[in-house]
Order: C-alpha cells, then sequence, then structure tokens
C-alpha cells in the first residue's frame, strides 16, 4: 500500500477521487483527486498510472482495458465491441472512453506494450499521444461494379474516426487517390483532416513547439513519432526595437496607428526564421510540420495574432479571450503545412497568462501533492504556489531591476557580461560570460552583486551602503557606487531597484502562503523559471530574501518552462487538455487593492539579517 493513501485532503465539489491498483509484481496503489468528466485514461496518464495503449487515447486499439472494482462507469459505445457480456458486467471498460462521473477504483492490468514517453518540462514524465495521428490505409480501386465515391472511400477504411473534412481536401482527393495507385496516408489534426498524402507518409510527423517571449523567441522541432527534439534555435524577438518589455511595445502601438501592423509583421518574421532554421538543421520539409504550438505572455500573443493589447496594459487589464478561438500556423505567419492548426494556452489573465499557464503545465504544479513555489522572474513577476489541493498564482510588478537597460552598468546576459560575483576576505571575483573582459552587469550578477555586499557589511540591511566600509566604494556625481572593477560599478539607485523588485516578489508569494494556508518552510520546492530566474544563484536569491529561506537544495532552476510545457502540449493532448483544466484549478490572486499589501511590502524592502 502506498503512503500516498493516508494524505488527507480537503474535498471539493466537482472532483471525485479516483484509486488505481496496478496489477502486477507491487501491486502499487495511487490515489488521485480529479474533475469529473476526466476520461479514465486522462486520469491515469495525469498521475503516472501507465495504462495499456497504442492509439495513444484515440478509442480505436482496445488495449486501454481496465476494471471498476468499486463505484460505477457508464458503458461507451466502444465497450461492447471490446469485450464480452460477461466482461461488461464485471466492471471492464475502455479507460480512455470511459468519464469518472464518482469515487472509483479502478485495477490496471499490467502493461502488454511499453507506451512511448518522453522526458520534458520539470521532469515530467510525458506519455506520447499528439493530436497529429497519421493513417496508411490501401484502398480498393474505384470499378464499374464499385462506385462507392472517393471520400466514403477513404472513410470506410478509418471507420473508427469520423474528421472534419474540409472542401478544399475533396478538391485534391481524387487526384492523390489515383496518383497514389490508392494507396495513402490520411493525415489527422484532432478531429480534422488537415491532408491525404500519396503512399505511405505514416512515419514522418511533426511539430514546431514556440516560446514567444518578449525578448528571446525559441524555437524546439519535435518528432512526433519519437517525442525528440530534432532540432533547437533561438533568436532576438524583431520586435525589440519598439522596447524591451511588453508595456514599451503596447505604448508604440498606442502612439502609432500603424505600429500593431508592423509588430505583427515582426513576430511572424521571427517565427519563420526560426521555422526555417529548425527544419533546415534538422532536414525535414516544412511539409511535414503539422502542427505549432505558441507559447507566450498574453501581449505578445496578441500583437501576433493582430489583436490590439491596448486592453492588458490600463485597468482593469482585461484579455480579449480566456481561451482564444482556433487558430491556424499561418495565423502566426509560420508557413509549415497549409492546414496545420496552431494551438495557444488559456490565460487566467491580463499578467498570468499563457505563458505562465505552459509553466504550471510544465513544472506539474497542480499535479503534485508538495506544495510548490513557482516563480518567473521578470519585470512582471509571476508567481504560483501550491499542489494537486489547490494553487494560486498572481502577478507582482517588480519593476525595471531585472532590465539591463534600467541598471547603470547593466547589459543582457551575453558574452562580457558579469554573471557572477563573490566576495572573498574583501576581494571581489567575477565571472564573466565567454571568459572576456567585463562589459556589464547582468541580472544574475546584480542579485550576486547585491548578495555579496549585504553579506559583506557594505550594505546595510536597508540597503544602504556603509560608507568606509570598503575601499571600493565611491561616488558619482552625488551617488554613492561601489567599484566591481575599474569601470563598472552597483550604485545606490540600482540597489533601490532590486530592493524594490525582491519586495515586490517576496510579498507576492507571502500573501499567497497566507491565502493558502501553509508557512513559507513548508514549501518542498521554489522554481526560479524564465530568462531570469532560471540563472540565478539560489544561494544569492535567499541572501537577499528574494526566495524563502529555505535549504538550497529546494531551490532549483526551472528553464524555460514555457518552452518546455509548448513541447509537451504539442507531445500529448492528454497534458493539452491538463492545460485547459488549469484554468478552472488555478485561483488567481489580484494584489492591488489588497489592504495586507502595503505593510508587507514595507517589511520585504529590507534584506534579511
Ligand atoms: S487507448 Fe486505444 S482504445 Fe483506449
Amino acid at each position: 500500500m502506498s503512503a500516498l493513501e493516508n494524505i488527507p485532503e480537503p474535498p471539493h465539489p466537482e472532483r471525485v477521487r479516483m484509486r488505481f491498483l496496478q496489477v502486477g509484481e507491487d501491486h502499487a496503489v495511487k490515489e488521485a483527486r480529479v474533475l469529473a468528466g476526466t476520461t479514465i485514461f486522462d486520469a491515469a496518464s495525469w498521475n503516472g498510472v501507465a495504462i495499456d495503449s497504442t492509439c495513444g487515447g484515440h478509442g480505436t486499439c482496445k488495449k486501454c482495458k481496465v476494471k471498476v472494482v468499486s463505484g460505477h462507469a457508464p458503458l461507451s459505445a466502444v465497450d461492447p465491441r471490446a469485450f464480452s457480456t460477461e466482461e461488461l458486467k464485471n466492471g471492464w471498460r475502455l479507460a480512455c472512453r470511459a468519464a469518472v462521473e464518482e469515487d472509483l477504483t479502478i485495477e490496471v492490468p499490467p502493461l502488454q506494450t511499453r507506451p512511448k514517453a518522453a522526458l520534458v518540462g520539470v521532469g515530467r514524465h510525458v506519455i506520447l499521444r499528439p493530436a497529429v495521428q497519421k493513417r496508411y490505409v490501401e484502398l480498393d480501386e474505384a470499378t464499374l461494379e464499385d462506385q462507392t465515391s472517393d471520400l466514403e472511400r477513404l472513410l470506410a477504411a478509418m471507420d473508427d474516426v469520423e474528421p472534419r473534412v474540409p472542401l478544399d481536401i475533396v478538391r485534391e482527393l481524387g487526384g492523390t487517390l489515383r496518383r497514389g495507385g490508392w494507396k495513402v496516408t490520411a493525415v489527422l489534426a484532432d478531429d480534422l483532416l488537415i491532408d491525404v498524402e500519396a503512399g505511405d507518409t505514416s512515419g514522418r510527423r511533426h511539430a514546431i513547439a514556440f516560446d514567444l517571449g518578449t525578448t528571446t523567441v525559441v524555437a524546439t522541432l519535435l518528432d512526433l513519432e519519437t517525442g525528440q527534439p530534432q532540432a533547437v534555435q533561438s533568436i532576438l524577438n524583431a520586435q525589440q526595437p519598439f522596447g524591451a518589455d511588453v508595456i514599451s511595445r503596447i505604448s508604440a502601438i498606442m502612439l502609432d496607428d500603424g505600429a500593431l501592423e508592423l509588430l505583427q509583421t515582426h513576430a511572424h518574421e521571427t517565427l519563420q526564421q526560426l521555422t526555417e532554421e529548425v527544419c533546415a538543421e534538422a532536414g525535414v520539409d516544412p511539409g511535414e510540420v503539422y502542427e505549432v504550438v505558441v507559447a507566450g505572455n498574453m501581449t505578445m500573443i496578441q500583437i501576433a495574432l493582430g489583436i490590439d493589447p491596448e486592453p492588458l496594459s490600463m485597468a482593469p487589464f482585461t484579455v480579449v479571450a480566456r481561451r482564444l478561438p482556433a487558430a491556424t500556423a499561418a495565423d502566426f505567419g509560420v508557413r509549415v503545412h497549409r492546414r496545420a492548426p496552431a494551438v495557444t494556452f488559456p490565460a487566467l489573465g491580463a499578467y498570468v497568462g499563457p505563458d505562465i499557464v505552459a509553466g504550471i503545465l510544465a513544472t506539474g504544479i497542480t499535479l503534485d501533492r508538495r506544495v510548490r513555489l513557482f516563480i518567473d522572474v521578470g519585470t512582471n513577476s509571476e508567481i504560483v504556489l501550491g499542489s494537486s489541493a489547490k494553487t494560486l498564482a498572481t502577478a507582482a510588478p517588480a519593476g525595471p531591476a531585472f532590465e539591463a537597460a534600467q541598471i547603470r552598468c547593466g547589459m543582457r546576459a551575453a558574452d562580457g557580461a558579469i554573471e557572477g560575483v563573490k566576495i572573498v576576505d574583501g576581494e571581489v571575483e567575477l565571472t564573466v560570460i565567454g571568459d572576456v573582459a567585463p562589459v556589464g552587469l547582468c541580472g544574475s550578477g546584480l542579485v550576486d552583486a547585491v548578495a555579496e555586499l549585504v553579506g559583506a557589511g557594505v550594505l546595510d540591511p536597508s540597503g544602504r551602503f556603509v560608507l568606509g566600509s570598503s575601499e571600493r566604494l565611491g561616488k558619482i556625481g552625488e551617488e554613492n557606487v561601489f567599484y566591481l572593477s575599474d569601470d563598472i560599478f552597483l550604485s545606490q539607485r540600482d540597489v533601490r531597484e532590486l530592493q524594490f523588485a525582491k519586495a515586490s516578489i517576496a510579498t507576492g508569494w507571502t500573501i499567497l502562503c497566507k491565502d493558502l494556508g501553509v508557512e513559507p518552510a513548508e514549501i518542498s520546492q521554489v522554481l526560479l523559471g524564465g530568462s531570469f530566474g532560471s540563472y540565478l544563484s539560489a544561494a544569492s536569491a535567499v541572501k537577499i530574501g528574494l526566495v524563502p529561506k529555505l535549504p538550497l537544495a529546494r531551490i532549483v532552476s526551472a528553464g524555460n518552462v514555457a518552452g518546455e510545457g509548448a513541447k509537451i502540449a504539442a507531445l500529448s493532448v492528454t497534458e493539452r487538455a491538463a492545460a485547459q483544466a488549469i484554468l478552472e484549478e488555478v485561483e488567481y490572486v489580484e494584489l492591488s487593492g489588497r489592504t495586507d499589501f502595503n505593510d508587507l511590502f514595507v517589511d520585504q524592502l529590507r534584506f534579511p539579517e
């Protein structure tokens, strides 16, 4: 029996309790609570219980046989074709067809086949179940005796699916069937027939997962047969000349009528350039990329789709739609298969957007029993705290400390940037990216520098330089500065910017802890994500109070979680559904207007002593 069974969980009206008995060597037991209406297959897959399948839950392989040993699961239309009457009476069901409506105990037979899986996100083991499916069929040639229509002939050969068929496919179908000698491959994206290809192309299907960041855009070309990335490329977002952050891009749009179109074009060009690069690197024909997934903050997504982002920037901060209607790769300016859909993530709000939903998916916070904290550190920092029992999210405006341009000697994390600072016996040791002479200070270097100066007593807990505490202290104009090298320094104002940022973030997680009813010490893991957070030293983050005071082993870098979430959604429709469910599962906490915010913020301005 698992120890997990004994953990009490608060009741949840829309959730049902599932108990999986894994029949096998160890008779493992796993318990989970899932939203009513989830299929047994999805509930098992989200909770790491492997159920046999070769069709990935599409209801065609009939391998996902499980036995309901307590509770009732209604029969599906496919069940009578998979089981005898006796078996049905004994509770046997196809897991992918059975929706859970009440508490159930399920017996899961040992695996006969090994489901393909990929390790993605923050240690997530994702069972492959892409939306893009290919079916190779060999049809009987039409004759005078058999005048079945081309489309009916094709659909009859794949009678387990009832795809939606666009008109232009029918337009091409006759030619393709005859050219292919009646041997063709149907390409499906969910229930949409997106192509019929001559011959057997069933081994080749790809998707591209994009992280459309404000600064950097990353593309990963995925082989959907194996789940493995075949090429990864990143470039700066071509919208950069319009400002470093989302607010400056929105301002540009507000000031100039033509700017939205121009920024949209830049986003499209960036995504298309990456598409060409990853396809060339992997030697993949872009026409065999049948789907794209795009993660990004709401401003980036709205601009890329040509939707005015202005309402995102001013009260009451509304998004155009929490779930966007179906889009295509072409809507994002990406030239892959001409009917390839584009998948986006839902948004909890203007500032806890699709990128954070993708991040929540990649970190698996809502699936884990441990209480974990995820912080995407940036100008607008998103904070998520919770577990499978309850999860809260908020956005903390951290100000410009993490923007290189706002720090006197700031620069992007590129060659020449000081990314690490140590003060040993009064001597300053710098780690510089690219092993070249230092040119400036990037975000992680800034946090390190301040943490070390507090530790060395050069900065007092209020954030003021202690005059006379170091020979490296000096003045530029009226301002006190600390020289890290001959010409790179940290100014009093830089320290204040960082104090503001860390106080804003720390107030955010303090409020979430209060609302969730947990002490910071109870947090099992802190995940630092995003292009800035991933490079932070855990020790320095604790020293300045950016994260709770926890053993350093509990503070981990989560990497580019939005990009990982996009990959996960490309690989599995089950996970894609989980991302949609995050909208119901995660509660958004608005910080502005909270009466406790100001007091907590002022407390958090100080550095821990
Ligand atoms: S998973 Fe294939 S039929 Fe259920």
